[in-house]
């Protein structure tokens, strides 16, 4: 009995050592996915996997206006609530994603003339109710809100969307003060993309020249001007005592040679605010899916990212958007031209990035020391 006791103690320990979670707890670090509702309640693997690697998971889509807010005054959480019912049962924390943007919007807003006051009383009552239902459904699970999402162009420009267009450029400061009397305890965070790959496809999109975005070789918030322009806006904010208290850097690379996001964060800490990596994937072309040089150079951009949060006194947080290639955005968005994007195949099995990562973090932990880190579930110290 006792030996049988043992070995399952020895099967639990190797089976958890071999997953993300506890490692990245331990190196102080809050690790986690971009989920879907209906794959965590119906896929076990996908579901397993969210248990076993993830401290902290983001809707990837259900807190989004469209699905919470489908129709005037009428509000549906009930997708929503099965990913936070679910984190909490597991001990995980969620990044609540996202309040304002410019995107996945209900037609009854985006389809009628509102006056500034009008909008400001529906961004209010929008931001009250969908931060106050989870501040008390579930007490504490949902510690941090991306508030706003890409307000700026390519170029640095203010995006013209409803909430720039009809209320201005305050629309901010009000989205981050409606969070805070929401939620005093949330952590507020401003949230964008500064990677060549996306800030070019884009910039290409609008019109705009191209070779605006961060690479391995221009990794200075000085030579990206939609970051240039974030810190203006942070700065701004900060002077003013608006409730901000983080800068997400999605991290949605193109390609394999990131940015050094350590000195693209670096004007974050001095503000006394934090930053954290909230959407990270690296894309490969679709044919490269089983080429081991790609998914070594995959791996290289994953460590590369994981490395300068870990490494920044002012970066606890690293979520990747999408549990495995089965469910990630990139493949659908780009017309299958690229893909493989996140840690783990189509079929779930983890790939040399991910083992990549579970190295690095087993190794942080071990130069930490077992008394460095937090333990589970204390994930956002
Ligand atoms: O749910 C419907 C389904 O009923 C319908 O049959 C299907 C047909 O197209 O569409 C489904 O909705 C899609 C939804 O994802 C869920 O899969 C939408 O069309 C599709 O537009 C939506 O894409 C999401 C995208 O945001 C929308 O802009 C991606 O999943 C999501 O990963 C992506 O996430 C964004 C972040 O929120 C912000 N940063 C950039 C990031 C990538 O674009």
């Amino acid at each position: 009995m006792r030996t049988r006791l043992l070995l399952a103690a020895v099967v639990v320990t190797l089976v958890a050592a071999a997953c993300l979670r506890i490692p990245a707890t331990r190196a102080g670090l809050s690790f986690g996915y971009a989920v879907d509702p209906a794959a965590l309640a119906d896929d076990a693997a996908y579901a397993g996997a969210v248990a076993a690697d993830a401290g902290v998971v983001t809707p990837e889509n259900h807190m989004k206006w469209s699905l919470v807010h489908p129709a005037p005054g009428t509000y549906d959480f009930a997708a929503a609530d099965s990913i936070v019912a679910s984190a909490a049962a597991q001990g995980q924390h969620v990044r609540g994603h996202v309040l304002v943007w410019h995107r996945q919007l209900p037609a009854w807003l985006t389809e009628r003339e509102w006056t500034r006051a009008e909008l400001v009383d529906v961004l209010r009552d929008h931001v009250h109710t969908v931060v106050g239902h989870f501040r008390d459904e579930f007490p504490g699970v949902v510690r941090q809100w991306d508030v706003v999402n890409e307000a700026f162009h390519a170029d640095g420009t203010r995006r013209s969307t409803i909430w720039q267009d009809v209320i201005g450029d305050d629309y901010l400061e009000l989205a981050f003060r409606f969070a805070h009397e929401a939620d005093p305890d949330a952590q507020l965070f401003y949230n964008d993309f500064y990677d060549h790959g996306l800030v070019a496809a884009e910039a290409a999109l609008e019109g705009l020249p191209s070779g605006v975005g961060a690479t391995a070789g221009r990794s200075s918030c000085d030579d990206v001007p939609k970051c240039t322009a974030t810190r203006s806006l942070v700065e701004g904010l900060v002077a003013r005592d608006v409730p901000i208290h983080g800068v997400g850097f999605q991290g949605h690379v193109l390609g394999t040679a990131p940015a050094d996001y350590r000195e693209l964060a670096s004007w974050v800490e001095p503000l006394g605010l934090s930053w954290a990596v909230t959407e990270l994937d690296v894309a490969l072309l679709t044919a490269q899916g089983s080429d081991p040089v790609a998914l070594d150079a995959q791996a290289d951009a994953y460590e590369s990212i994981v490395t300068d949060c870990l490494e920044s006194d002012a970066c606890d947080t690293v979520v990747v958007w999408g549990v495995d290639d089965a469910h990630s955005w990139i493949p659908g968005t780009t017309g299958g031209l690229l893909g493989h994007a996140t840690l783990r195949d189509a079929q779930g099995v983890p790939k040399p990035a991910y083992v990549r990562l579970l190295g690095l973090l087993a190794a942080d932990d071990l130069e930490q020391g077992p008394t460095a880190g937090s333990s589970v579930g204390d994930t956002f110290g």
